[in-house]
């Protein structure tokens, strides 16, 4: 689920597409111009946008979600909360990532350019990645992976979120990977 550029999403497809076990089976944003949409078009992905009043008919979208099989959910840059009964189906089966070292730096207004400021701002030293289960609240549930890199001087927003962007590129999928291989289907 994404609602942006969708940059790890593309590196979700291309990283399962032979898998023998995972597949991305569909791409789902609210936003009905992210460019998430066509790159999962031209990876020949299926899609659906589902803006805010389609979460008003819960049944269909977990019709939409069972009739594609869906067993777990990666968030890759996807700008809502999810409700309540979203959390409880998918409990323990949601991932997302954040561009920065939770807790710190994490919660509500804390996305994209805003974390990486927020981080040179405080003269923090480092920065990172976290991998993380999600529950109902922003960036709160259990950290499953970090992985860190030393903020330069010199640093803008800019070049961390570059450095940062290609850490996730490169860890996202390998630790989704993993975490489901121990989980049983459902
Ligand atoms: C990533 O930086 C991720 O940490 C955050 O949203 C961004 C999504 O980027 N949750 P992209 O759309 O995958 O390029």
């Amino acid at each position: 689920m994404a609602s942006g550029s969708g940059s790890n999403a593309a590196k979700f497809i291309s990283y399962f597409r032979n898998h023998p076990s995972i597949s991305v089976v569909l791409v789902v944003s609210n936003n009905a111009s992210a460019f998430v949409l066509q790159r999962a078009a031209n990876a020949g992905v299926p899609q659906a946008v589902l803006p805010r009043k389609a979460w008003e008919e819960k049944r269909e979208v977990l019709a939409l979600f069972d009739s594609h099989q869906v067993n777990a959910i990666v968030l890759a840059g996807y700008m809502r909360l999810l409700p309540p009964w979203m959390t409880d189906r998918y409990s323990g089966r949601i991932f997302n990532i954040h561009p920065a070292l939770l807790p710190d730096f994490g919660g509500k207004g804390m996305y994209g350019m805003h974390v990486h400021r927020a981080v040179i701002e405080s003269g923090a030293r480092r920065s990172g990645i976290t991998v993380h289960l999600v529950n109902e609240r922003y960036d709160e549930g259990p950290v499953l992976f970090q992985k860190q890199v030393d903020v330069l001087p010199g640093d803008t927003p800019e070049t961390l979120s570059e450095r940062i962007r290609q850490l996730e590129h490169e860890h996202y999928p390998r630790v989704v990977e993993e975490y489901l291989g121990a989980l049983p289907l459902i």
